[in-house]
């Protein structure tokens, strides 16, 4: 039994070590995917977002996030758990005035290039791990994870500890993709591309949202909704081939070589289009949930 935690921590020790690796060296890729900087897929509203113009269906899924999280008009201490660049900070300074902005993430580079966006705004961005944070107990208005919780397999300890630094009545707010069955019911083809995916793009698993709502109810978490956004996320999710191309010819033009890591992030592009695919095992879902009063 012993031998097995500590392999697993291990893996899990591995597997950190990597996804940081991979972020240090593959974050300025992003540029290609968005210019703001916003590491996540897009929320598409017909006839509101643009279908062709990528970014504003990644900021519209910043826009349905932070809508969910309830802000009034009294100052609101909110926390970005993995927060890449800052896309979502920045884009809630732009929205909210009353809003400060904190952010973690475990890589330097996010740290420091996040930062210089950041200058002159009310936000900042801390190296800190958000499954055991520094942060003091009931300090946070506001919690917002896009696409960061997977990395640790959407661990039972990230919501713990959300609960944790959040107010009583605080709100935390998800974007992520999902399982909608178990693993061992996935198909042959759903399975590849799962494993494939979660491979290149350092993620430890991905569970069903079920279990994350028995997590957050078991926590302590209350008014839980969970929204089925498969559809609304497609778009975006389609125009992964033209990125990935776009990104190859750049680089072949401008002769420069194509590091590793930026491989399995172009390669994890791919196998995120395909998982899409299996549309009746994977979904794409905002959770949404209040710190008991
Ligand atoms: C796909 S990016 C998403 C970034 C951002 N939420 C966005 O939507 O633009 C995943 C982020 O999670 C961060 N991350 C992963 N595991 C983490 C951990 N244990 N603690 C803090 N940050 C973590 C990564 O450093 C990265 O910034």
């Amino acid at each position: 039994m012993e031998t097995q935690t500590i392999t697993h921590q291990n893996l899990s020790e591995q597997s950190k070590i990597e996804m940081i690796d991979f972020y240090n060296e593959a974050t300025e890729d992003y540029e290609f995917w968005s210019n703001d900087y916003n590491m996540h897929f897009g929320y598409f509203i017909p006839f509101k977002t643009n279908p062709f113009k990528r970014d504003t269906m990644l900021n519209q899924m910043n826009s349905q996030v932070l809508k969910r999280l309830n802000i009034n008009k009294a100052k609101n201490r909110l926390i970005d758990l993995g927060c890449g660049m800052g896309g979502t900070m920045r884009y809630a300074l732009k929205q909210y005035k009353n809003v400060i902005a904190y952010g973690v993430t475990l890589s330097n580079f996010q740290l420091q290039q996040g930062n210089e966006l950041l200058k002159g705004k009310n936000g900042i961005i801390l190296k800190e791990n958000y499954n055991n944070t520094s942060f003091q107990s009931n300090s946070f208005d506001s919690a917002v994870a896009i696409e960061s919780f997977c990395h640790s397999g959407h661990n039972k300890n990230s919501l713990k500890e959300v609960y944790r630094i959040l107010k009583p009545g605080g709100r935390l707010v998800i974007a992520d993709a999902f399982l909608k069955k178990d693993k061992s019911q996935l198909c042959n083809g759903a399975k590849y591309s799962y494993h494939k995916l979660c491979s290149h793009w350092s993620l430890e698993k991905l569970e069903t949202h079920t279990y994350i709502k028995e997590q957050l109810q078991n926590i302590g978490f209350k008014t839980i909704k969970i929204d089925d956004i498969s559809f609304r996320v497609a778009p975006s999710v389609l125009h992964v081939p033209f990125a990935i191309t776009s990104f190859i010819i750049k680089k072949l033009l401008s002769f420069k070589t194509i590091k590793r890591e930026s491989f399995l992030n172009l390669k994890g592009s791919f196998y995120a289009l395909l998982t899409g695919l299996h549309m009746k095992s994977f979904g794409y879902y905002i959770i949404s949930a209040t710190k008991a009063k």
